[in-house]
């Protein structure tokens, strides 16, 4: 994997995440870890400092990996792995070990405490710098409807991009 600057970053960024379906990985080696597919999102610059935004269901297993742990991480994988994406976004790590299931390897780095998946193409290494509920009682009446019908809120989580690592191989 090699170190690239942000300033690199020419790809576009509703297709990379409302299309490519990057995979969140949360968690570190004293908690442990847990992924999923996510397809809302955002990147973007908050409080002088290169972003993401990411969205997570309370429900979701990896809910508690991010509220836990400081480390995030989104890993883009082409779309030759769709039907794993599909299996990280429909399966709970609840209930089922996704790695082992799909044949991808989650990969630690030691100096971030984190893990995201060896076979992305690339990979945003991140620090959670803030996250807030989605206060439900702002939503328009139509999103309520369509995405709240009951309590299980999103929490929106916003990440430090600390690095950008490109698969060259
Ligand atoms: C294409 C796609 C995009 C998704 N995007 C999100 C998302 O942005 N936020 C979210 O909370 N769940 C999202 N999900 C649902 C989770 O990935 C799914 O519930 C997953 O099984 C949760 O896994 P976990 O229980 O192991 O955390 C998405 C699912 C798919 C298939």
């Amino acid at each position: 994997m090699l170190k690239k600057s942000l300033n690199e970053f020419y790809k576009n960024v509703f297709n990379e995440i409302g299309n490519g379906w990057p995979i969140l990985t949360a968690g570190d080696n004293k908690i442990g870890y847990n992924s999923m597919t996510v397809s809302w999102g955002g990147l973007g610059v908050l409080w002088g400092k290169n972003v993401a935004y990411v969205f997570v269901r309370k429900s979701r297993h990896t809910y508690q990996f991010i509220e836990n742990s400081d480390s995030v991480t989104l890993s883009f994988l082409s779309d030759k792995y769709k039907n794993e994406k599909s299996i990280y976004g429909s399966k709970s790590g609840r209930d089922v070990n996704k790695f082992e299931l799909t044949g991808l390897h989650p990969t630690f780095d030691l100096d971030f405490n984190g893990y995201y998946i060896a076979e992305c193409d690339y990979v945003l290494k991140m620090k959670k710098l803030y996250s807030v509920d989605i206060p439900y009682d702002k939503l328009p009446a139509d999103l309520k409807n369509k995405f709240y019908p009951t309590d299980d809120m999103h929490t929106m989580y916003v990440c430090e991009i600390k690095q950008y690592l490109v698969n060259e191989e």
